[in-house]
């Protein structure tokens, strides 16, 4: 046999193949199971030693000549293949980037990552409790009886039905059931804060049906006004980032705390716009209301399951929309919950924008 002819010829037609689908052909034909030359191995061992002693390498050298011509040709096509497909593909590094879906974090959203920051600081954890309630739960147990004018005041959505145990169900007024259902649930000490929606029935310009409130609860030994009045300067100078906040705190009442304490803010007219900071008895200044709070009733403590003589404790109570509004300027309360992506795009948070003591509670997008 010419071993010589059949190398020529091999090497001839794997020079030729056009694409690495050819190649891998004649990679079959020659050296697959049933290849040619690998028929041509089988052949030695029935072969006479000295046959197979000049034959044997031959064959050898011709598989070796084909396996490499194959692979540098396999190399050459994939070469090729990647120029072409490095001509054919450009980046063209002046054209504007894809549209990407732009979401906004709403400024409420915001407002609570902020104040979970700020309290988080503070040692305190974020509770939550239902939005239908009961009437227990809203009313009652935070010392507002059947009969109480607080319960009208409240401007109540109920429900139709009672509930199991023959409560009247409504949509939570205020966040303060949350402070029944933290005692109840994980005994003392406590320090909470509970943001979500209250629901009332009322609508205009500052009022909407579903609003948001912040609860703040803190129940151990030994607590005072002191600490209730050093926790809301010490959060409300970090939410506005400013040291010069200025409270007064207003005797006030509610069933839920005793005593109770209206807390408002000092502000300056700057620009025809009122701006938070300085006491609001300088000149040009003013006090705006910005929150309840208290020195948490006796008879709410016993309500949480809890022993008055043992703890005590103070909650306070604020309006998350009104925070916004305060922080970032909006004035129309509706406008937050229209859903118009404009109002979103504009007033709205980068999601990349994680609120952190460290960088500042509130950065603009
Ligand atoms: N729940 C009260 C409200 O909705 C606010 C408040 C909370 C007052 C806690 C005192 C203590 O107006």
């Amino acid at each position: 046999m010419d071993y010589a002819a059949s190398r020529e010829e091999a090497l001839a037609r794997i020079a030729q193949a056009q694409d690495l689908d050819a190649l891998e052909k004649l990679r079959v034909e020659f050296l697959g199971k049933q290849g040619s030359i690998s028929g041509l191995l089988k052949t030695l061992g029935g072969m006479s030693p000295e046959e197979r002693q000049s034959t044997g390498p031959q064959i050898h050298a011709l598989r070796e000549a084909v396996s490499d011509a194959l692979a540098a040709r396999k190399e050459a096509l994939e070469g090729a293949a990647l120029d072409a497909q490095l001509a054919r593909e450009t980046i063209d590094l002046s054209l504007p980037a894809p549209d990407m879906p732009r979401g906004t974090i709403h400024p409420v959203s915001q407002v609570m990552d902020e104040l979970a920051e700020i309290f988080a600081d503070l040692g305190f954890a974020v509770a939550t409790g239902p939005e239908i309630e009961d009437d227990w739960h809203n009313f009652t147990a935070l010392n507002i009886p059947e009969s109480h004018p607080a319960r009208a005041m409240h401007d109540t959505f109920y429900f139709p039905d009672k509930d199991a145990e023959g409560r009247a169900m409504l949509l939570r007024t205020h966040t303060s059931p949350v402070q029944i259902r933290a005692m109840l649930q994980q005994g003392a000490p406590i320090r909470i804060i509970a943001p979500g929606r209250v629901y009332r029935s009322d609508s205009d310009a500052t009022h909407t049906p579903m609003f948001h409130q912040v609860e703040g609860l803190v129940i151990d030994k030994g607590i005072t006004l002191g600490h209730l009045k050093w926790t809301l300067e010490t959060f409300l100078k970090a939410f506005f980032e400013r040291e010069d906040i200025v409270l007064r705190l207003r005797p006030s009442y509610f069933p839920f705390t005793e005593p109770s304490v209206e807390v408002d803010v000092g502000f300056a007219i700057v620009n025809g716009k009122r701006v938070l900071g300085g006491s609001g008895d300088a000149p040009g200044h003013g006090w705006m209301e910005l929150l309840g709070s208290g020195m948490v009733n006796r008879k709410v403590i016993e309500a949480g399951g809890l022993d008055p003589d043992q703890w005590q404790g103070f909650a306070f109570g604020v309006g998350v929309d009104r925070l916004a509004m305060l922080k970032y300027g909006m004035d129309d309360l509706r406008a937050f919950f229209d859903g118009d992506v404009r109002w979103l795009q504009h007033y709205g948070f980068s999601p990349l924008d994680v609120p952190t003591l460290s960088a500042g509670v509130g950065v603009r997008p």
